[in-house]
């Protein structure tokens, strides 16, 4: 008989999101009459902007005719959304940026899981704690977890102002998500570039996942990695249209990878990462659909961007009211100012998943912060992807829970 992956017993029974929807079928079943205000996964709930869904319409009917018809497309993406990203996301933000740097995919979840492909299986990992469960659980499925010592938790607390600390060791790959999720906290300017210069000084990589830079409402926050100097060195970055654009159920991002990010080999020799994962995109990949990246580059037209722009100012003033009730509360909470993720402090009596259950009874979907990692008992995540009268429902059910603050 076949042998399995013996790593996947590392793994906790199920993924973190699945066990909330789990948890939430089964309540929902004994509770038939309860209306349930969603604000657990980081799914987005406003339809796609009009720029957006003509781009779809033309793209479909370029695909149902012979002269336009389009068949298997290039790997690493259609340049023309290669280029609109390099000119957009990059050139204009005053970062010079490669087309071939940049990889077109259908998600991020699959690239930052993906990734880890490209490093030695005992490579070091550091992860933020809490943090996105795929960096970790891809890593364990790769063989880095269990009692072989070869992820590190770097955790974001209270104490240290959800700013991690330096390894102490050496560490060859390094997760940033900024914004933060969970924790919907940022990185200055200042103090991403310590990140950068520690990379440099010790040869990790930095992956570092920007799904939610659209988010940041403060100009001195850094958007992109690679607007530190020196990042273009060690530092991978993933964007993703999910949250951007609301291509959650579409499916499109991006990964960057410039030709200067390089690793050493068993030799000691360096290897470019862009290569290796070109190599890999083109063995296990045959691209994100036409009509889908036609979709994407519609995003940076004047009209979407307007358009986009309100349903982002939309979730924002969800995040700050949901955030502006927790206070009210005098719970403790971060996030909601750059991000779309609300990061609350349980009251004492309360672990986070005691918490989730607490507020399911009064019909409140959050996401426990114990799922996110070790640090993050003692919390829950709100999301700010509802709608605004749901957010606003959700947040005056709480406020009338008897000892809950
Ligand atoms: C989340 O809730 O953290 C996100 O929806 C996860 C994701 O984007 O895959």
């Amino acid at each position: 008989m076949a042998r399995v992956n013996e790593y996947y017993a590392d793994l906790q029974n199920n993924f973190l999101f699945a066990e909330v929807a789990r948890r939430v079928a089964v309540h929902q079943a004994r509770h038939p009459q309860l209306e349930y205000l969603r604000l657990g996964i980081g799914d987005v709930t406003s339809p796609l902007v009009p720029a957006v869904t003509q781009a779809l319409h033309r793209a479909v009917d370029e695909m149902g005719q012979a002269n336009t018809f389009k068949g298997y497309g290039p790997e690493q993406g259609y340049s023309f959304l290669r280029e609109a990203i390099v000119q957009h996301d990059f050139a204009q933000r005053g970062v010079t940026m490669d087309n071939e740097a940049i990889f077109i995919s259908d998600g991020s979840k699959c690239d930052v899981g993906n990734l880890q492909e490209l490093f030695s299986p005992d490579a070091v990992i550091a992860v933020t704690d809490p943090v996105y469960p795929v960096y970790v659980d891809s890593n364990i499925m790769a063989g880095r977890g269990g009692n072989r010592g070869h992820i590190l938790y770097l955790p974001c607390t209270q104490e240290n102002n959800f700013v991690p600390e330096l390894p102490s060791g050496k560490v060859d790959v390094i997760y940033l998500c900024y914004p933060n999720n969970p924790t919907g906290t940022v990185l200055s300017r200042a103090q991403l570039a310590v990140w950068v210069e520690y990379a440099l000084a010790c040869e990790a990589v930095i992956i570092f996942d920007a799904a939610y830079e659209a988010y940041i409402n403060d100009p001195n926050i850094p958007h992109s990695i690679y607007e530190i100097d020196g990042a273009e060195k060690v530092a991978i970055e993933c964007r993703s249209f999910s949250k951007t654009a609301g291509f959650t159920g579409l499916r499109c991002a991006y990964t960057v990878i410039p030709k200067t990010v390089r690793a050493k080999n068993v030799q000691g020799e360096t290897v470019s990462l862009q290569g290796m994962w070109q190599r890999r995109q083109c063995t296990r990949y045959n691209g994100c659909p036409y009509i889908v990246q036609r979709a994407a580059e519609a995003v940076y037209s004047p009209e979407a961007q307007t358009q986009l722009a309100a349903v982002l100012q939309g979730y924002m003033r969800n995040a700050r009211a949901i955030r502006q009730a927790v206070l009210e509360m005098g719970l403790h909470c971060v996030g909601g100012v750059n991000a779309p993720y609300v990061w609350m402090q349980t009251p004492e009596h309360l672990s986070s998943w005691e918490c989730f259950d607490v507020l399911l009874d009064a019909g409140i979907v959050c996401t426990p912060g114990a799922g996110f990692g070790p640090s993050g008992e003692g919390y829950v995540r709100f999301t700010a992807f509802g709608s605004a009268a749901h957010s606003q429902q959700a947040m005056e059910r709480l406020k009338v829970l008897e000892n809950f603050a």
